[in-house]
């Protein structure tokens, strides 16, 4: 009811600014719109085709802004759709200030950010900061001529000897991280793809270009930006090479290194702290993709005062991979243990989807509710992935000949490719699951009649409907915008149980990561806490209104979220 007394006032007082909306939306007031915010990562190919090419495009995701308000989405991060030769799906720009024609146009962008603001939706932005495309007119211009004015902005060396790379450093897509240019005879040095070489920011001439960028799209109205392979920014001028582990060779056949010295250099920090100072003439908001080895790493993000990312993605909470109390419970302590916002993923458009990557065949929807229950009533920000909303599995290319991505072409079949996580949003059962009329570029599903966004609205038992109710919850809960993260019993080895305390109101989460069934007695005594009862909020199965603090009965991967009394 309270989100369609919003949904009115959004739609007539179209000039409201945003962070009006995100009071009315609860929350202490003192905190940046960002705190309270829930993301949804969108890839643009994949949600929705406006014009029936089998391609997703910009058009498509303002049709489907009434959906996500909906459902409780208060920004969302679209992956790249800047013209680009589309050889990593848009992470090879090739300019950075316009909107690839098979998505759309800047008219096109600057409705849907309209739109979006008209529904209290931000709009952020996939920023590539690492790399261009090799059909960027400064690359193109960069390789013409050692002279050349731009030839400063890549990364040039001679190689160590005739044929042979300046250094054993190696690709995250295969083979060495240099390639040979006929033209200059140098090598340019790409992280990932060759068509991807890496900018030197190390030439304060990249540094303007880029913050240039940033701005142009903040004056468009861009909330903030989702910074790519941020880890790596800089490398070693002296190209040391990299250590290597004990004879292992990964998926591509290369040999594994330890890549100490072209990822995580101090340097790039300095930038960070530069960009910070931009995106805050806009109050916009930087998220990095911030995979790290280490919590010391991760924390580095944030900046020690607090002056470079907003929201560093913590992947370490996302690399606990299987479902398990003490282990998540671990991971939350790392995340709480120290200042700055926690910032919880599952998915993403790199890596398996979390209903089939933590699915046991048997319970998945039960698990997809249970890990929603986790991550969205954690303090923190999450980021959702399209789909995962309503149950979407990986589905993988059943042949080499069927992969799109070129990574899953060179690493098959140990490395299938990134495709599995990229297919159509399912909005219905009808052909191509809604998502256009003509054949997808990327195969839909094949559960898509019983997973999709029409069938679930209708069903008040769905994952969709889980996580509106919980979203909703999220938005209103006073204890769970603001809450302090309390565990409780530390050493239960099934379930994962923690409270979100704020102002007096207490609530309480308790979450069966095991496949039987649970009855929990919480040790609140030993915390200072004291509770008759249990007004259940939301539960994933079905349970009394009210229960006993002493004995909660948890079905397997049973989530309960309920009000201490
Ligand atoms: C990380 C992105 O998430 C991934 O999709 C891309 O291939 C690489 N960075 C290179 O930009």
């Amino acid at each position: 009811m309270r989100r369609q007394i919003l949904g009115l006032l959004f739609s007539c007082l179209v000039c409201l600014n945003l962070s009006a909306i995100a009071q009315e939306k609860g929350g202490r007031p003192d905190q940046r719109w960002w705190q309270h915010a829930v993301f949804y990562e969108i890839y643009p190919r994949s949600f929705a085709d406006s014009n029936n090419d089998g391609l997703g495009d910009i058009k498509g995701i303002t049709s489907k802004l009434d959906y996500l308000h909906w459902l409780g989405v208060d920004a969302i991060w679209l992956t790249p759709m800047f013209p680009s030769p589309q050889v990593d799906f848009g992470y090879d720009v090739s300019d950075y200030e316009n909107v690839d024609p098979h998505y759309g146009t800047l008219a096109d962008m600057d409705q849907l950010i309209a739109e979006g603001k008209r529904r209290g939706i931000r709009v952020i932005l996939d920023f590539v900061v690492n790399h261009t495309s090799d059909q960027h007119p400064w690359f193109i211009e960069s390789r013409s001529s050692k002279t050349n004015p731009k030839r400063d902005w890549y990364i040039w060396r001679d190689g160590k000897s005739a044929g042979q790379p300046p250094n054993n450093w190696t690709s995250l897509f295969g083979g060495p991280a240099w390639r040979v240019d006929p033209a200059t005879n140098q090598w340019y040095y790409h992280y990932f793809y060759p068509a991807q070489p890496d900018l030197n920011w190390r030439n304060p001439e990249v540094e303007t270009a880029m913050f240039d960028v940033a701005r142009w799209w903040y004056r468009r109205g861009v909330a903030g930006f989702r910074l790519d392979a941020v880890t790596n920014l800089f490398e070693d001028p002296e190209l040391t090479d990299n250590p290597l582990v004990d004879h292992q060779t990964n998926a591509y056949g290369d040999p594994v290194q330890q890549p100490i010295h072209n990822l995580e250099l101090p340097e790039l920090h300095g930038v960070l702290q530069q960009l910070r100072k931009v995106s805050d003439e806009y109050d916009g908001v930087l998220i990095g993709e911030t995979w790290t080895d280490t919590v010391d790493q991760l924390k580095r993000y944030y900046g020690e005062h607090g002056n470079e990312l907003q929201l560093p993605i913590d992947f370490l909470f996302f690399a606990v991979g299987k479902i398990s109390a003490p282990d998540f419970r671990k991971q939350i302590a790392v995340a709480e243990s120290f200042e700055g916002q926690p910032v919880y993923v599952f998915s993403n458009h790199d890596e398996p989807r979390q209903y089939t990557k933590y699915g046991d065949g048997r319970h998945n929807d039960q698990i997809a509710k249970l890990l929603a229950s986790l991550y969205l009533t954690l303090r923190g920000t999450p980021i959702l992935y399209y789909g995962e909303e309503i149950g979407m599995e990986n589905n993988d290319p059943k042949t080499k000949e069927d992969v799109q991505d070129p990574i899953g072409k060179l690493g098959w079949p140990k490395d299938k490719g990134r495709d599995g996580e990229r297919t159509p949003m399912q909005w219905n059962a009808e052909v191509n699951a809604g998502f256009s009329q003509v054949k997808p570029w990327n195969p839909v599903d094949a559960l898509y009649k019983q997973y999709n966004v029409e069938v679930e609205r209708r069903d008040p038992n769905s994952i969709l409907n889980y996580y509106r109710n919980l979203l909703s919850l999220r938005h209103t809960n006073p204890a769970l915008l603001d809450g302090k993260y309390v565990a409780l019993n530390e050493d239960d080895p099934n379930v994962l149980a923690y409270l979100r305390s704020y102002a007096g109101k207490r609530v309480l989460i308790v979450l069966n990561m095991s496949g039987s069934t649970q009855a929990v007695k919480l040790d609140l005594l030993s915390k200072g806490i004291s509770a008759k009862s249990s007004k259940v909020l939301l539960a994933s199965f079905k349970t009394p209104k009210r229960g006993n603090v002493n004995k909660i009965d948890l079905e397997p991967f049973g989530a309960y979220i309920a009000e201490l009394e």
